[in-house]
């Protein structure tokens, strides 16, 4: 037998206010004709204000328990993606630990920026197989709303805010790919890449910073990228892309989502997209799309499903796991 971390419940927060993409044409030399075309968004969420990253983080994962059918009090740890903290520190994790009460256990951060979530994942799958937790909620949540220059029209339409949640659970699994649960990972980074998404300030330069992205250097990485690091992992796990019931990917741009999918030899039909509701919400993308895909029927117990994820560092990365 052995020790695997399947998914118990997942949940998601999207803060109240949704912004269509014709608000930018007030402000912007832009249409919503060209974001629709070039990224597949077509409206995004912005917290409101004072709503921060980990406000949105603990009502994903208060969600999550409600659907798992279990409390806090059930919990060992918690991992937060995350490349927009409240705080500096302490870490948006133990902020969450203590909006949901919990009083146990350990809670830290992971940033990987956009592959923020696969990092976690990989890494709350670790704690589970190796015995450290028997219970983890990794939570994807950002405010990228607050990194934005308003002035740049090539990434303020791109981004929006919100949270993903899953409880990952140790359940004892037959050892083989047909388990449930987390089969699977493959992480990658390459630091040389870092000019290409980047903020231009933090703690040691003494300011917050904002978003600078070359989009199109970054799409060129991201297709090849990103289908090669998902067969990795499905290679890992002795399987192979025509097994996957659902890619479910980091939502940053319909293309590039369109372009894995062909690479991987797999239809849309196989594909969870929500890019046009959410924009791009780096860390928070994939539990989105996770939690959305099993509210609207998608994904089912049983199903097999490939995430991935690219951003900056470049780092990326894919998980394999059985629903
Ligand atoms: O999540 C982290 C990973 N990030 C990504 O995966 C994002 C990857 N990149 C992309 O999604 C796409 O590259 C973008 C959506 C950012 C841009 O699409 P593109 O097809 O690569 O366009 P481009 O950057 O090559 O720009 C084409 C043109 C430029 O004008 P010129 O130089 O051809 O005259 C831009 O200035 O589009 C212009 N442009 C805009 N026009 C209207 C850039 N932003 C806008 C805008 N509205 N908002």
């Amino acid at each position: 037998m052995t020790r695997r971390a399947v998914v118990a419940g997942t949940g998601h927060y999207l803060p109240e206010r949704v912004v269509e993409n014709a608000e930018f044409e007030a402000t912007l030399d832009t249409t919503d004709e060209w974001i629709r075309s070039r990224s597949g968004i077509e409206r995004r969420h912005f917290a409101a204000e004072g709503e921060t990253t980990s406000d949105m983080a603990a009502k994903a994962a208060e969600r999550a328990l409600a659907d798992a059918g279990l409390t806090v009090d059930d919990v060992d740890a918690i991992v937060v993606a995350t490349s927009t903290p409240d705080l500096t520190f302490p870490s948006a994790a133990t902020m969450v630990q203590s909006k949901l009460g919990m009083t146990k256990g350990f809670a830290f951060d992971v940033q990987a920026v956009c592959a923020g979530f696969v990092y976690a994942l990989s890494n709350a799958s670790a704690l589970i197989a190796s015995g450290q937790a028997d219970r983890v909620m990794v939570i994807g949540a950002e405010t990228f709303s607050r990194i934005m220059d308003w002035t740049d029209r090539s990434t303020c339409v791109l981004f929006g805010d919100g949270a993903g949640a899953l409880l990952l659970e140790a359940q004892e699994q037959p050892g083989t790919n047909k388990d449930r649960g987390i089969l699977a990972t493959d992480l990658n980074s390459d630091g040389r890449y870092k000019d290409l998404l980047y903020v231009d300030g933090g703690v040691s330069t003494q300011s917050t910073g904002h978003l600078r992205m070359q989009g199109n250097q970054v799409f060129r990485h991201a297709v090849e990228k990103l289908a090669s690091t998902a067969n990795t992992a499905l290679d890992r796990a002795g399987l192979s892309a025509g097994d996957v019931d659902w890619i479910v990917p980091h939502q940053a741009n319909i293309r590039i989502i369109q372009g894995t999918a062909k690479k991987m030899g797999l239809s849309m039909d196989n594909v969870v997209v929500t890019v046009q509701d959410h924009g791009n919400t780096s860390a928070a993308s994939i539990p989105l799309a996770l939690s959305v895909g099993k509210e609207r029927g998608q994904i089912k117990e049983g199903d097999l499903i490939v995430t991935e994820a690219i951003g900056g560092g470049l780092a990326w990365g894919a998980v394999v796991l059985r629903w």
